[in-house]
């Protein structure tokens, strides 16, 4: 870029001072030249010349296209013109010279003189501007060639649209350098397992001047595959598109990653769906066949049985909250929507209710009839809560008691027991995954399902004492607006 910068002062110096010279020495050559014309020339053939000459010089001072210079000029070749008839028509008594034209003179240079002046500002300011933009330029040349991604410019102009430039980025990504690159259309990275249906999609978008992206297969000079993601977009000009700019991003690593990711989620829709229907069917099974070994036990065999039969009931019961919990693994975005709270509580509250009839759930107070922002597992959140505070209850008579309050923007519902309560070590414990408690059967499962759910929705929960014995959840959700 300093070159460039040279080369325009070279270009522009020696136009300028030529015309400063012409300009100086026209007047002078006129002065000088004057007397001995006289005795040369006739006056009149002295005066064509010099008009001559004034008219030669204008034809570079025109070039200039600096108004003021060009205008004084003509001023100036008036005043030759009217010199020129003078000497020609009303010889040998001139009446117009010296005065006329004179005055002519007096005003051409002057205006000459302010000319110059201004073409020499000009030209420094334009040397300032030229210098500042040449800075700029450097930058933003840094820039893009110290750019971590790649950067590539295609003609668009040109047969097969060729790269006409390429970042040591590009270069990095690619191992292709530079010279291997320039001139050919950056296709030659794709490979025989590119998708045709990203590579078409690049096609449509340059073919309709849009922007583009895609990220697809593409193969380093080594032979190694890479995932680029390729970000095409137009650069215009008067109406056209004579290029376009590409930003290249080895995505791999991200790829990689994501078909890992997928690998596990379809590995876990598929053990959920194992323990859904394989497991839980046998279960099912097998506690039917408790039920009817009842009659053929004794006494002490019957209570046997009735404590596998309950274990039988709480593993299927498992496998529900393993269905829920692949649900909400499976499901990343799940779209909320507003659901009515008191319809939520009222359904699981009557359903854990008949599930476990020696146990008493109240309502405290009125439901405030609000909506919160769930989804359909809204309901596993209080089923869990609720049959954690009967599981675990050691009382004689389980007593729950569901109460809710409406704050500014959320709901927080309180769902109190008479059971042993939670020691503050354990308070937070409860709700990590995997943490299980003592005498449980899948309380860790569920609490975690109960948390991830809550922080899901936007809200929290958390474990508080109650009053005189026993635990409170309390669960915060926001309200639907
Ligand atoms: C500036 C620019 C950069 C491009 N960079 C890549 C690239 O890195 N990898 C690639 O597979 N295609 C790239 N392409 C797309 C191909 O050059 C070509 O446009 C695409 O394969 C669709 O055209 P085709 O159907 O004629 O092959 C780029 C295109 C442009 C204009």
């Amino acid at each position: 870029m300093d070159d460039t910068l040279t080369r325009l002062r070279e270009i522009r110096q020696p136009p300028l001072l030529l015309y400063i010279f012409l300009l100086v020495l026209t007047p002078v050559a006129f002065v000088l030249a004057f007397p001995f014309g006289l005795d040369i020339l006739p006056d009149t053939v002295l005066e064509g010349l010099y008009l001559l000459l004034a008219v030669v010089i204008a034809v570079p001072v025109r070039r200039l296209e600096i108004g003021v210079l060009e205008n004084a000029w003509l001023i100036f070749l008036l005043g030759r013109y009217i010199d020129f008839l003078d000497e020609l028509f009303v010889e040998p008594e001139p009446i117009v010279e010296p005065y006329l034209s004179g005055f002519f003179m007096i005003v051409s240079f002057s205006l000459l003189m302010f000319g110059t002046v201004m073409l020499l500002g000009e030209r420094r300011e334009r040397l300032e501007t030229l210098e500042a933009r040449n800075e700029e330029l450097d930058l933003k040349n840094k820039a893009i060639e110290e750019a971590p991604i790649g950067i590539t410019i295609a003609d668009m102009t040109r047969d097969d649209e060729p790269l006409m430039m390429v970042n040591e980025g590009f270069s990095r990504t690619t191992g292709y350098d530079a010279e291997e690159t320039v001139g050919r259309n950056c296709r030659f990275l794709q490979g025989e397992d590119t998708s045709e249906q990203k590579v078409a999609r690049m096609r449509e978008a340059i073919d309709a001047g849009d922007s583009v992206q895609v990220t697809l297969r593409n193969y380093r000079k080594d032979g190694d595959l890479f995932w680029n993601e390729i970000t095409l977009a137009p650069l215009e000009r008067d109406g056209t598109i004579p290029n376009y700019v590409g930003f290249q991003q080895d995505k791999t690593d991200e790829v990689e990653y994501e078909h890992q990711l997928q690998e596990q989620r379809d590995n876990l829709r598929l053990l959920g769906q194992m323990v859904r229907h394989d497991i839980r069917n046998d279960l099912q099974v097998v506690r039917g066949q408790f039920g009817l070994l009842q009659e053929h036990v004794t006494e002490e065999g019957k209570a046997r049985l009735q404590t596998a039969e309950e274990r039988t009931k709480d593993a299927i019961e498992l496998t529900t909250m393993a269905r829920e919990l692949t649900e909400v693994m499976l499901n990343d975005d799940p779209g909320r929507k507003p659901i009515a709270l008191v319809d939520s509580l009222d359904s699981q509250i009557d359903e854990v209710q008949s599930a476990f009839d020696t146990a008493t759930i109240d309502r405290n107070r009125p439901i405030p009839d609000v909506s919160v922002m769930a989804d359909e597992m809204l309901d596993s959140v209080f089923r869990n809560i609720l049959k954690n505070a009967i599981q675990h209850n050691t009382a004689d008579v389980p007593e729950v008691t569901v109460s809710a309050t409406a704050e500014k923007d959320c709901v927080r519902v309180r769902i109190a027991d008479n059971g042993p309560g939670i020691p503050d070590s354990q308070k937070d414990d409860i709700f990590a995954e995997g943490e299980m408690g003592s005498e449980s059967t899948g309380t860790g499962i569920g609490t975690y399902l109960v948390e991830t759910l809550v922080t899901r929705y936007g809200g929290d929960v958390w474990i508080e004492d109650n009053d005189p014995d026993g635990a409170v959840f309390v669960v915060e959700l926001p309200i639907a607006e």
